[in-house]
């Protein structure tokens, strides 16, 4: 369960992405259902873990059962800066990271982002490539492919104008996540989880979930909906078109990859529902994953860091009356 750009680069590079099933503790990568792809395809050299919504994910079971195997990690932190796990940072666990500072983000550019590795040699390559590959000769030299995939010297001025306000815009995330949780907290909903013994999220987007049994009926095509409003229950859906209507963004989870048409004919391995092993839930029709379950019965609540505490109130409003 992630945003596709946390997979395409597998794909750019001619890979064939494993899907792994999402846990419920922290929605991040299932440790437990990443061991049993390893079963399945024991050759796999590479692991690509996101921190999702800025919740940090089990990285130490996860760097255990990559060392068995063998396997690198790419850490996508593109949602997580400052996040920290057992105070580590997180974009400091994987092998390489990356960070993002597209427009939505904690610490933002407008678009751009950070590769983080930790040896000299391997910062002069990815620099090297991100520039078209020129070589230290007079004139331009090209021995290898590059890419233009350098910041510019006008977005990286706001990046860094921006660093020392990080923690403040944690707090405010906090905040804004903690609000939710107080004003909701008789509905039949939980935030989003995370791991409060050994991880900090920097609370980039406040989500909800709702209980299984206050879940009212809703379907979902491609790119269609429909919902049913029922007595004391609701639906992502109802309430994203409840507070659509008063101007303001919520978003549905964001879609796991293995439900998306692009990628699911690819494998996926999932330890829930149907037992260990694999199984694809598009094809089976089953909804009994986790990412899938978190997806149909989630949302993500409005968190930007400029809305008031009065206009917070308004939307906790809105989604109170959707459960009447
Ligand atoms: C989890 C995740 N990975 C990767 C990205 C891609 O970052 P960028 O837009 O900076 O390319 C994003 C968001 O944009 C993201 O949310």
């Amino acid at each position: 369960m992630t945003f596709d750009a946390t997979v395409n680069p597998i794909t750019y590079e001619g890979g064939e992405p494993v899907f792994i099933d999402t846990e419920a503790d922290t929605w991040n990568m299932s440790p437990e259902a990443l061991r049993v792809a390893f079963e399945l395809y024991p050759d796999v050299k590479l692991i690509v873990v996101v921190h999702l919504y800025g919740t940090p994910g089990k990285i130490d079971e996860i760097r255990k059962i990559a060392d068995e195997h063998g396997a690198l990690i790419v850490e996508d932190a593109a949602e997580s800066l400052g996040a920290t796990y057992k105070d580590k940072q997180t974009g400091t666990f994987g092998d390489y990271a990356v960070v993002s500072f597209n427009g939505n983000k904690i610490i933002t550019g407008s678009s751009g982002g950070m590769f983080l590795c930790s040896e000299r040699a391997d910062a002069d390559k990815i620099r090297k490539w991100s520039t078209q590959s020129r070589e230290a000769a007079p004139w331009y030299q090209h021995e290898e492919l590059g890419y233009n995939y350098r910041m510019s010297n006008i977005i990286a001025g706001v990046v860094r104008g921006q660093i020392p306000h990080l923690e403040e815009h944690i707090e405010a995330k906090k905040r804004i996540y903690e609000r939710y949780k107080s004003g909701l907290s008789d509905l039949p909903i939980t935030m989003n989880p995370f791991d409060s013994s050994n991880s900090v999220p920097n609370y980039w987007l406040s989500c909800a979930l709702i209980d299984e049994d206050a879940m009212a009926s809703m379907v979902r095509g491609e790119q269609d909906y429909l919902w049913n409003h029922e007595t004391s229950k609701s639906s992502p859906q109802e309430i994203l078109d409840a507070l659509a209507t008063f101007n303001t963004e919520g978003r549905p989870i964001w879609k796991p990859m293995h439900l998306q048409p692009i990628y699911r004919s690819h494998a996926f391995v999932t330890v829930n529902g149907n037992g260990r092993g694999q199984s694809n839930a598009y094809i089976s029709g089953t909804m009994t994953d986790i990412g899938a379950d978190i997806f149909r019965r989630g949302l993500c609540l409005p968190s930007d860091n400029r809305m008031t505490a009065e206009q917070q109130d308004v939307i906790i409003d809105i989604i109170r009356r959707c459960f009447k």
